[in-house]
């Protein structure tokens, strides 16, 4: 299958504090593999791209911008929100500040993204469960009290990581599918309501009068 064959292009950022594993989900995404000692902190910022099938067969090229988490990368961040359709607000379920400073990052989302972007809450580094600091419940609560969905991944095995990025897609499909059909109902009755206008008009012209 070329790069071409693909319905259409949505795109996506991922956000959360210093060393959730970000960049290690994006690379688990495009590459099938583990960055692990081989991650650096993300310096502005990186990207990705992956085509992913929704269940009516159409394919979707998802364009992914991999934030940095650091503080002095923060006004570079940002300006790659807007645009975006689809967001992974990562937190790292071994370490309980990065949970505890998610408010931080959905306000500034909600600041600088656009209005409707669809964020799901990624609680990642799943396969280390004996280190948890944060509990399911907890990640999923978050997500419940915020409007969005929860979803637990590993970039080390992979656990998680497509469904993450898929349910998101199939979320922002499924909204552009409803969208269309508004505008085409609007459209219909725009249509429906034409005739008695070229009626009036007929009348106007036949009359020959005022
Ligand atoms: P910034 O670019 O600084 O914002 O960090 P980041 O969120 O991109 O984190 P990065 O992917 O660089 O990962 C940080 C560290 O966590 C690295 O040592 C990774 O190997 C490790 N790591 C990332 N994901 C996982 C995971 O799912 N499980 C485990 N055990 N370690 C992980
Ligand atoms: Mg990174």
């Amino acid at each position: 299958m070329t790069d071409f064959a693909y319905d259409y292009i949505q795109k996506f950022c991922i956000v959360g504090n210093s060393a959730v594993g970000k960049s290690s989900i994006l690379v688990q995404l495009t590459d099938k593999r583990f960055l692990g000692a081989g991650s650096e902190p993300t310096i502005g910022v990186e990207f990705g791209s992956r085509l992913i099938d929704l269940d009516d067969g159409r394919k979707i090229k998802l364009q992914i911008w991999d934030t940095a988490g650091q503080e002095s990368s923060r006004a570079v961040s940002r300006s790659y929100y807007r645009g975006a359709e689809g967001c992974l607000l990562v937190f790292d379920v071994l370490n309980r500040r990065s949970f505890l400073d998610l408010h931080i990052w959905l306000d500034d989302l909600k600041q600088w993204a656009e209005e409707e972007v669809v964020i799901i809450l990624v609680g990642n580094k799943v396969d280390s469960e004996e280190s948890r600091e944060v509990t399911s419940e907890e990640g999923k609560d978050w997500a419940r009290e915020n409007g969005m969905e929860y979803v637990e991944t590993s970039a080390k095995t992979g656990q998680g990581v497509e469904e993450a990025f898929e349910r998101t897609a199939k979320k922002i499909h499924e909204r552009l599918l409803q969208d269309r059909e508004k505008m085409a109902a609007k459209r219909k009755k725009q249509q429906g309501s034409f005739p008695s206008l070229q009626l009036g008009a007929a009348r106007k012209s036949a009359g020959g009068c005022c």
